[in-house]
């Protein structure tokens, strides 16, 4: 039997005109009590932005010969401003959703592709219902509703789905877009808008000869993580910006790779001046010589092209780091290899096409009230602690892979509470005997898995990074704890970090532990916190955790 969430429902024409079935909620497999269906739309609830998003399958234009065919967002918008929806129809990108902290937006999620979906709002604070768990996957053919209040502060967030097992390949075959929150606090400062706000989604991919994604065959190739051999920007194989000389941009950088860690730098050696992560602005603008963008993670850059003249070319590229391991060349078919994670090589270039005149200076403080007093925190010198690691050959978190409806002790919190939690990546710590201290008495090559040397493959998992993400809040990075992550590594990319402002994944370096605070507010339920390395979560490094 399959789960239904209380909202979904059958869709027998069109909305308006649909006759609305409502589906008994079924038990899921690990075996939780029935639930009663409950009305699909709240008639009390009084949208400022209505709008229908469908998951569709399309063949698109990507590269030029054949079409590539895909899963893509496409969007309409029912009722609001305009700007709320910036349509996408034939691109590989979602659309752009455009909202203000205060609104209230309604979203009529319809399931179109040809397996069970559901989607998730990444970095947003909503009610557990909202949240796209992945027990509340809808079947092809239905529709979601959702409705909620936008609580968060100003910032870049994203939309995915999320249904267990699938979400690698969902996301890989084109389903993502952006979802940009703004608030009062922002519009005082004046940052760019409109055609100076770009988004810069960077994502790695990689086709067969007629154009078609290829995506992973080999759990051995699961258990690293997929890595393309080209990168597409906002869902482009030609990856250039066309901006106005003289101009000032706020470019809008989401990793939305599935596995891949960028570590970004202009080519002419200009410092990147950062101005908002995750789900806030910083408090001040940050000059960093490089950035380092771990999956899922977002960062807002700004970029003065006030003394370019027209027609140059200023490329984004990606610089090396030693972090060799899984990210030596995956075989794709035909015996080609993808790009190397820590290679060198252009994520994107900017183009000065034609010029304009400036509107916008950068403001040398952005937003107060970035922080969390520590103090407030119940268990900040006892934090919980939660292990990311490989057991047997499966990703676990504290030793568990996911189930469902299952939560335990250690993960459950008190609605109201305010706590710090110890994220650790302990493949690096385990393992300098290379033996077995990694993998327990089993080991970790039983069964089929021969094709590498134990050691080599203990070696590449000692190196895995885990991006880790925890659902419904935003968080406070107090501290990353290198003391066990390779030196060699840590030198290459420890300015590439930023822990100002609000953030919802921290990329955990093999042997980093990181302590995040963050309250638990307004909602109560279930949600999830995994590693967003699309394939470690698809393999079950992701667990629920309640709030009671
Ligand atoms: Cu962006 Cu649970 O994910
Ligand atoms: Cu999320
Ligand atoms: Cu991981």
């Amino acid at each position: 039997p399959k789960a239904f969430n209380r909202r979904a429902f059958l869709e027998t024409a069109g909305y308006g005109a649909a006759t609305l079935m409502l589906w008994p909620f079924i038990s899921s497999c690990d075996g939780q009590s029935s639930k009663a269906a409950s009305p699909v739309m709240d008639p009390d609830f009084i949208p400022d932005i209505d709008l229908e998003l469908s998951a569709v399958e399309r063949d698109i234009p990507i590269l030029s010969g054949p079409k590539t065919k895909v899963w893509v967002f496409e969007g309409d918008l029912i009722t609001g401003d305009k700007e709320a929806l910036q349509a996408s129809k034939g691109s590989y990108l979602g659309p752009t959703i455009k909202v203000r902290k205060g609104q209230k937006i309604r979203i009529r999620f319809q399931n179109n592709i040809p397996e069970e979906t559901i989607v998730h709002w990444h970095g947003m604070h909503v009610p557990a219902e909202d949240d796209g768990h992945p027990q509340d996957v809808i079947h092809s053919g239905e529709t979601y509703i959702y409705e909620y209040e936008v609580m968060n502060r100003a910032g870049t967030y994203w939309y995915h789905p999320h249904p267990h097992g699938r979400t690698g390949p969902q996301v890989y075959n084109g389903l993502a877009g952006l979802l940009l929150v703004t608030d009062e606090e922002e519009q005082q400062l004046n940052l760019p808008k409109g055609e100076f706000d770009r988004p810069v989604v960077i994502q790695d991919r990689s086709f067969d000869e007629d154009n078609q994604l290829v995506y992973i065959q080999s759990r051995m190739d699961s258990m690293r993580g997929f890595l393309g051999d080209k990168i597409l920007i906002n869902g482009n194989a030609e990856k250039v910006l066309n901006l106005k000389s003289g101009c000032a941009y706020r470019l809008r950088l989401l990793n939305g790779s599935n596995s891949r860690i960028y570590k970004l730098a202009w080519e002419d050696g200009s410092p990147i001046t950062v101005i908002g992560i995750d789900g806030s602005l910083l408090s001040a603008p940050k000059e960093l010589p490089y950035l380092m963008l771990g999956p899922a993670k977002r960062a807002d850059v700004w970029l003065d092209l006030s003394d370019k003249p027209e027609g140059i070319r200023l490329t984004m590229k990606n610089e090396s780091f030693p972090l060799e391991v899984m990210s030596g060349g995956m075989m794709m078919e035909g015996g080609e290899t993808s790009l190397p994670q820590g290679s060198e090589y252009e994520v994107f270039t900017v183009k000065t096409t034609s010029s304009g005149s400036n509107e916008y200076s950068l403001p040398q403080q952005l937003v107060k009230s970035n922080y969390i007093d520590p103090s407030t925190a119940e268990n900040l010198n006892n934090p919980r602690q939660f292990s990311f690691a490989m057991d047997h050959m499966d990703w676990t978190i504290n030793g568990r892979t996911w189930q469902t409806t299952g939560v335990v002790d250690e993960e459950t919190v008190k609605l109201g509470s305010t706590e710090v939690w110890e994220l650790i990546n302990s493949s690096a710590m385990m393992g300098n005997d290379s033996g077995g201290g990694m993998m327990g008495d089993g080991g970790m090559m039983g069964g089929d898995e021969g094709m590498m040397s134990g050691g080599d493959m203990m070696g590449n998992m000692m190196q895995m990074p885990h991006p880790v993400h925890i659902h419904q809040v935003q968080f406070n990075i107090l501290e990353r704890d290198v003391s066990d992550v390779d030196s060699q590594l840590w030198e290459a990319v420890k300015e590439g970090f930023i822990n100002d402002g609000w953030q919802d994944t921290v990329l955990l370096l093999p042997g980093m532990k990181a302590r995040v605070i963050m309250e638990f507010k307004d909602f109560k339920g279930l949600f999830v916190y995994h590693c967003h390395n699309l394939e470690h979560e698809d393999m079950g490094m992701m667990r629920n955790f309640k709030i009671t």
